[in-house]
């Protein structure tokens, strides 16, 4: 039996530790966290996150083998293996500002492991770090005075937000890195250990330190391009009359491309990709690698174009006004089945349109209250609204930004009847069926084909 501890109860730290507490039924896993009002919800039946499986997870694993505290000391004291799984956002001051990440948070947490510690530990780098990171970690951790020695290893997570619980229970690999020394490659074989108790042998991949910070940077930034790539060709598609979805399916059959994350959107979201793209780019500047930099850099600009040009679509469609005009955003999440609303595409389209004074309500299932909180002052301007039949009552737009399902089963007749003419519909995720929303009346506009439209 081991102790593990996870330090940061978020979206990471207390899904995977669920996932291991189900798996490991011989471990006593502890998830802490300074934020007392999240340990709370962990502790209830309203869970803080929104993810699909979730709950059953829970249900069957907490109070068993899995426990969730805010003494954060205490646990340290008595942990074997320790998840670090804090945020590491980007950095908003100083040098490296807006790019490099914040790591204030990480270096915290080294140093009251140290403080609190009395017997030697591993400690897994769960958080997505800038490569080396590791290196400063170990400083700080053995250069303690009271001769403990700690073992750092890299263990990130590539689960998605909406499929979390079956990305960790079926995962493409698990990616374990560690030094070369014999204490490293032990404390890499005691987390391979946890993992082989549900994941094939042949999935837990180990690599130097270096290569898995790095593999998970590269990773991200791998899947944003793929977006961003299918982003560039839809605009081109709007000026030729080609259509994205076509070209999508035709390049994805191609065994090297491969059909997935090539749905043309609003824009990718989310709280990693833009901050860990940003996170390369200034490891690059930094190590001199400008062109490099250069580069990845283009993925963001190209994710931040596609939102101006969504906007800008909708502004110039709809006579070059919408001052004072109600518009109905459809989705708030960044992506289906997630509550989740960091860096999210709607949050975006809303502000610009908001700068458009239009008047903005915004609906979503999951998504209101955290939506509510990331606008901030903004907020004050907006409708939340959880019906979204009452939200695109007396609009004169609906644009969907969320490719929430719920959406698609929405009755169109019904709201086009209830909407100002003529009626327009934005889909910023091409998820509706944009020929029967043409034939009920709607001018209907989606990302990468030619617009359906009754104006003259
Ligand atoms: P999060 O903000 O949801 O959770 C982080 C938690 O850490 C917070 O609850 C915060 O209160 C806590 N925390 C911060 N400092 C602490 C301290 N000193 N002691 C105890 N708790 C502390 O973040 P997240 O989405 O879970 O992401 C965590 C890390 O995992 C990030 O590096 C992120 O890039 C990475 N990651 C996230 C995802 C994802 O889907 N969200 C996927 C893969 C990797
Ligand atoms: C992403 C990665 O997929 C995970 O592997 C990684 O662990 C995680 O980031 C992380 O490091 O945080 P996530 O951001 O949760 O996961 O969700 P994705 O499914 O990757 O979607 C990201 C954004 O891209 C969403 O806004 C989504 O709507 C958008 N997207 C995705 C597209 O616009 N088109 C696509 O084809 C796919």
């Amino acid at each position: 039996m081991a102790n593990i501890l996870c330090i940061g109860a978020g979206y990471v730290g207390g899904s995977t530790m669920a996932v291991i507490a189900k798996h490991c039924p011989q471990h006593r896993i502890v998830v802490v966290d300074i934020n007392e009002a999240r340990i709370a919800a962990w502790q209830s039946d309203q869970l803080p996150i929104y993810e699909p499986g979730l709950d059953e997870v829970i249900r069957g694993t907490r109070g068993k083998n899995l426990f969730f505290s805010t003494e954060v000391n205490r646990h340290i004291a008595e942990a074997d293996i320790i998840f670090v799984s804090v945020n590491t956002p980007t950095k908003t001051f100083g040098q490296g500002a807006g790019k490099a990440a914040d790591l204030q948070y990480w270096e915290k947490t080294a140093r009251q492991i140290l403080e609190n510690s009395t017997s030697p530990k591993i400690v897994v780098e769960k958080s997505t770090l800038p490569v080396r990171t590791a290196e400063s970690m170990e400083y700080i951790l053995n250069s303690n005075s009271n001769g403990l020695h700690f073992d750092i290893v890299s263990n990130p997570e590539f689960m998605a937000e909406g499929t979390a619980i079956r990305d960790m229970e079926k995962p493409d690999r698990v990616l374990i890195g560690g030094l070369e020394s014999p204490s490293g490659q032990k404390a890499v074989q005691a987390i391979v250990d946890i993992y082989v108790q549900w994941v094939p042998r042949e999935r837990i991949i180990t690599t130097n330190l270096w290569s898995s910070e790095l593999s998970k940077l590269a990773a991200n930034a791998f899947l944003a391009q793929r977006i961003s790539s299918i982003n560039a060709i839809s605009a081109l598609c709007e000026k030729t009359e080609a259509d994205v979805g076509e070209v999508a399916h035709a390049i994805g059959l191609d065994s090297r491309i491969g059909p997935h994350f090539l749905r043309a959107s609003v824009g990718f979201g989310g709280s990693c990709f833009r901050k860990d793209i940003l996170n390369l780019v200034y490891l690059c500047e930094y190590y001199g690698l400008d062109k490099v930099a250069d580069y990845w850099e283009q993925v963001i600009k190209m994710n931040e174009h596609q939102q101006t040009r969504f906007v800008s679509n909708i502004v110039s469609s709809m006579f070059n006004t919408v001052a004072g005009k109600r518009i109905a955003l459809f989705g708030a999440a960044f992506k289906a089945n997630t509550s989740d609303t960091r860096d999210s595409p709607a949050l975006a389209i809303c502000r610009a349109l908001l700068e458009e004074r239009a008047e903005i309500v915004m609906t979503d299932p999951h998504a209101l209250d955290n939506a509510r909180a990331n606008l901030g002052e903004a907020a004050k301007q907006v409708t939340f609204e959880p019906d979204p039949y009452a939200a695109a009552k007396d609009a004169y737009a609906v644009a969907i930004l969320t490719e929430w399902s719920h959406f698609t089963k929405l009755d169109y007749e019904a709201i086009y009847t209830s909407m100002i003419k003529p009626a327009f519909i934005f889909d910023g995720r091409n998820i509706l069926d944009h020929e029967k929303l043409h034939a009920m009346g709607f001018n209907v506009y989606a990302i990468g084909k030619p617009p359906l439209i009754h104006l003259p």
